[in-house]
């Protein structure tokens, strides 16, 4: 049966399926699984865990046993956290379904704690609150550090000296970023697995399956037919309420070092020996061990200044309270970066991520090389004079892949246009994307590691951008300011026209 969740899991297959093999796997063992958020009263915990937490009860994904406690701070009682929880929840799964019943007995077992996050006194009530739920039977315990992760040891501390499992197992989820830099993670690195939830999202899952199950991409998969490749995380809304832990960390540890860069892995990585999380692992970290050292020339950084549009006025980064006056952490990054293996040597990887920008898109966008003495060449209208092949792998919205191709436009002449096939996800299937927080908290109450970062994946991606953070802070860089909502800073399309790329 475990082998069974496995290659469900690994397979990506919608949850309807992994509702099968996690009812015959978890349920009916007399063990519990006692699942913690830390920092409850947090945006995260409201808009992602509760709701990924409920989608996966509502698809008889968790074990029969359960019992979700909320700890944090902030005063609340067991009735205003299920409030506060029952605002955010929906019938996800399928909207047309009344999930009222589901919800109210999901609420039932959902409970409080209020405490402090170095305190061993409160987490020691805290465990025997659980023990008082768990009922004897053997406990298995998750935590997951939902906080500012300047409060992750104190928390991992009590939770593990106050709050473990005495006769099951304990696991703590711990969110990017982790650490700042090389330094800070290799101290928060021992017993603790990172979280990086791009991991858990269905087209990075599909990575994998469209590169190794289908003989046509792999063999064009390298420098000799890919010219480059983007990675674009792109956020139409700044950084609202969350100032004080942005303003600490930046754009570039918050998306580039991590989401992003776990994403260029499984992009480039070789086959690995096989779906096994270590095999996957070992391959990503080579990739990452290819890299070239960044360097501040390869990199543009912006922050998003106040806007006025239609008579309404959106605030610049600096506005918010939270955010020290004169600040320059960057909100925008666009960076150059290379693999120099044999497969990818003279790639460019350009990478973009920013906040407040004119939309909201997370893409790969691989572009093909041109074809080499192209008869068609004067067939292209004017502005196709290098129609090259482009295979875009939307993650989100609208999940799609698609593949822009030349094509004759159907008459008597020979015009050609591009034109896409294209596979988009809401067409083609009917059920929902499960979140990528129910794949990974599934994984987690499995022991299932492979969208973990593993310590030496994680020192390998810090290497890679300590020196240039360290470099950035030092010299104090000054980012280029780009109005809310626009593209992004001029200076990226600079970095790109570099590498001979245009922004998708
Ligand atoms: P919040 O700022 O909402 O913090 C969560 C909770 O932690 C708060 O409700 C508060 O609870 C407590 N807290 C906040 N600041 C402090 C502090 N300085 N000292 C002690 N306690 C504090 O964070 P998020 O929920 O946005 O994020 C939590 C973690 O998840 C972070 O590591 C973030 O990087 C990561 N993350 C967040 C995402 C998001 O969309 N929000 C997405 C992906 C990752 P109380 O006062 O009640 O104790
Ligand atoms: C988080 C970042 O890791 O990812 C946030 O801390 C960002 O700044 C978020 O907004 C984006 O996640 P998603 O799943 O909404 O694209």
């Amino acid at each position: 049966p475990l082998q069974r969740l496995k290659d469900v899991l690994l397979s990506g297959t919608p949850l309807e399926e992994c509702k099968d093999a996690a009812r015959f796997d978890i349920s009916k063992d007399n063990s519990t699984v006692s699942i913690t958020v830390v920092g409850a009263s947090g945006d995260l915990a409201k808009k992602k865990i509760f709701p990924a937490l409920f989608a996966l009860y509502y698809e008889d994904c968790l074990p029969e046993h359960f019992t979700i406690f909320g700890y944090a701070r902030s005063k609340m009682t067991d009735a205003e956290l299920r409030n506060m929880v029952c605002r955010t929840l929906t019938c996800r799964i399928d909207k047309r379904e009344n999930c009222t019943e589901k919800m109210e007995l999901f609420l039932k077992r959902c409970f409080y704690h209020s405490g402090q996050y170095d305190s061993l006194d409160n987490f020691a009530e805290l465990d025997k609150k659980l023990k008082e739920h768990e009922d004897g039977r053997v406990s298995n315990r998750i935590f997951y550090l939902s906080i500012p992760p300047n409060i992750f040891i104190d928390a991992v501390k009590c939770a593990s000296l106050s709050a473990s499992s005495a006769n099951g197992w304990t696991r703590v989820i711990v969110e990017k970023p982790f650490g700042r830099d090389s330094e800070s993670s290799a101290a928060l690195t021992k017993d603790l697995k990172q979280i990086d939830h791009y991991l858990g999202k269905e087209l990075v899952e599909n990575l994998s399956v469209l590169r190794f199950s289908n003989l046509i991409f792999e063999p064009l998969w390298s420098r000799q037919y890919i010219r480059s490749v983007q990675l674009i995380f792109s956020e139409d809304f700044g950084t609202e309420g969350r100032g004080g832990y942005f303003d600490h960390y930046g754009i570039i540890r918050d998306i580039m070092q991590n989401h992003l860069l776990q994403i260029l892995t499984l992009f480039a990585m070789e086959t690995p020996v096989s779906l096994d999380a270590e095999d996957i692992r070992n391959e990503k970290v080579k990739v990452l061990r290819s890299m070239r050292p960044l360097k501040l020339e390869d990199v543009v950084i912006g922050q998003y200044k106040s806007e006025t549009r239609g008579g309404v006025v959106y605030p610049g980064y600096t506005d918010d309270k939270t955010v020290p006056q004169g600040s320059l952490t960057p909100t925008f990054a666009a960076a150059a970066l290379f693999i120099d293996n044999a497969r990818w040597e003279g790639v460019p990887f350009l990478m973009k991520a920013g906040k407040a920008l004119h939309d909201k898109r997370t893409e790969i966008r691989v572009q093909f090389r041109h074809v080499p003495g192209n008869l068609y060449k004067r067939n292209f209208g004017p502005d196709l004079d290098d129609a090259t092949n482009e295979l875009v792998i939307r993650v989100q919205p609208d999940e799609a892949i698609y593949l822009t191709i030349n094509n004759k436009v159907p008459g008597l002449g020979m015009k050609l246009d591009r034109s896409n096939l294209n596979l988009l996800y809401a067409a083609r299937y009917s059920k929902e994307i499960p979140d990528a927080y129910e794949r990974l908290l599934l994984d987690a109450i499995e022991g299932e590691r492979r969208l973990f970062i593993r310590s030496d994946e994680l020192d390998a991606a810090w290497a890679l951008f300590t020196p240039l953070l360290k470099e950035l802070e030092e010299k104090k860089i000054i980012p280029e300011y780009y109005p809310y909502g626009s593209r992004s800073p001029i200076g990226a399309h600079y970095l790109a026209a570099r590498h001979n790329v245009k922004w998708g």
